[in-house]
């Protein structure tokens, strides 16, 4: 202790930590790694705040995390753009979202729904900001799970939710806002939507932590219906878990600084992006810690 200056993200929040004061040396630092590790456990997400905005910076916060610190995969430390292990992630397609014109508008999802490799965290840090907006949403499994319905969430104790490409972007099946339509493709999107055509995955709606907490974790983008379910009940009741994920969660919309990076567990939380004035762009950068 002492490195660090840690608080907490809101008052209000039962998740999320700030961190400022930690430079490249100090992630190397046994009782700093030590530190931050039991905080992310704990906290579920973490802003740290004024560091180096560099790809070095962002692969030293990577390799922080993850068993034996060596599953943030290979991480290039060159400071160029397309840099193997890291994503950059933009779009210049515009959505209508409840009658507003936003581009990167991103509903609730987790990351990587379709992959075999289970992504247990990323790191995003800004590379282009808009003026305004562009806030990335974060709620955490653990409050939802203890904030929903106890009945409704009976009914999910031990279902599996099917994800599938074909409800990618504005074809979202379940907790669609109110009006969502598309008023330009963007290109790049378009591409990423063929590469993952005809994905299906299946995930538990709630699983249990290590450490005893119950997490529900139901991604509306994607979600395709319940495993073994998938009637007309089945929808209706992933709509209104859908629903009510939305009505009772405790989220924190974080407001980037370009000199913030944000680690979340991508198998505790859920995320979304508000979306921004298409007269901007926005443009975030993101790595990936697998886990075992
Ligand atoms: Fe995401």
């Amino acid at each position: 202790m002492g490195l660090l200056r840690t608080r907490s993200i809101a008052d209000d929040l039962p998740f999320g930590a700030r961190i400022s004061g930690i430079d490249r040396e100090s992630t190397f630092d046994p009782v700093v790694r030590a530190e931050v590790d039991a905080i992310f456990e704990e906290r579920g997400l973490i802003v740290f705040e004024d560091v180096e905005p560099t790809n070095s910076m962002q692969a030293a916060i990577t390799k922080m995390f993850g068993p034996g610190h060596a599953h943030a995969g290979e991480l290039a430390v060159s400071e160029g753009d397309q840099v193997e292990g890291f994503i950059d992630l933009e779009t210049n397609g515009i959505s209508e979202v409840n009658g507003e014109h936003l581009s990167y508008y991103l509903p609730w999802h987790f990351d990587q729904w379709y992959s075999s490799k289970f992504i247990r965290a990323g790191v995003l840090r800004p590379i282009s900001l808009p003026a305004e907006g562009g806030l990335t949403g974060f709620a955490d499994g653990v409050q939802l799970y203890q904030a929903v319905s106890p009945e409704l969430r009976a009914r999910f104790e031990t279902v599996n939710v099917l994800y599938d490409s074909d409800y990618l972007f504005w074809d979202m099946k379940f907790g669609r806002p109110r009006s969502y339509k598309q008023v330009r493709d963007s290109g790049s999107s378009a591409e990423k939507a063929a590469e993952r055509a005809n994905m299906r995955s299946v995930h538990p709606a709630i699983w249990q932590r290590p450490t005893g907490e119950r997490v529900l974790h139901i991604s509306p983008q994607q979600a395709a219906g319940i495993e073994g379910m998938e009637t007309p009940e089945g929808d209706a009741l992933l709509e209104a878990m859908c629903r009510e994920i939305y009505a009772k969660m405790a989220s924190y919309f974080h407001q980037w600084k370009e000199t913030d990076m944000v680690i979340w567990d991508n198998s505790r939380f859920i995320h979304s992006v508000s979306g921004n004035s298409p007269d901007h762009v926005r443009k975030m950068r993101r790595t990936m810690i697998f886990a075992d």
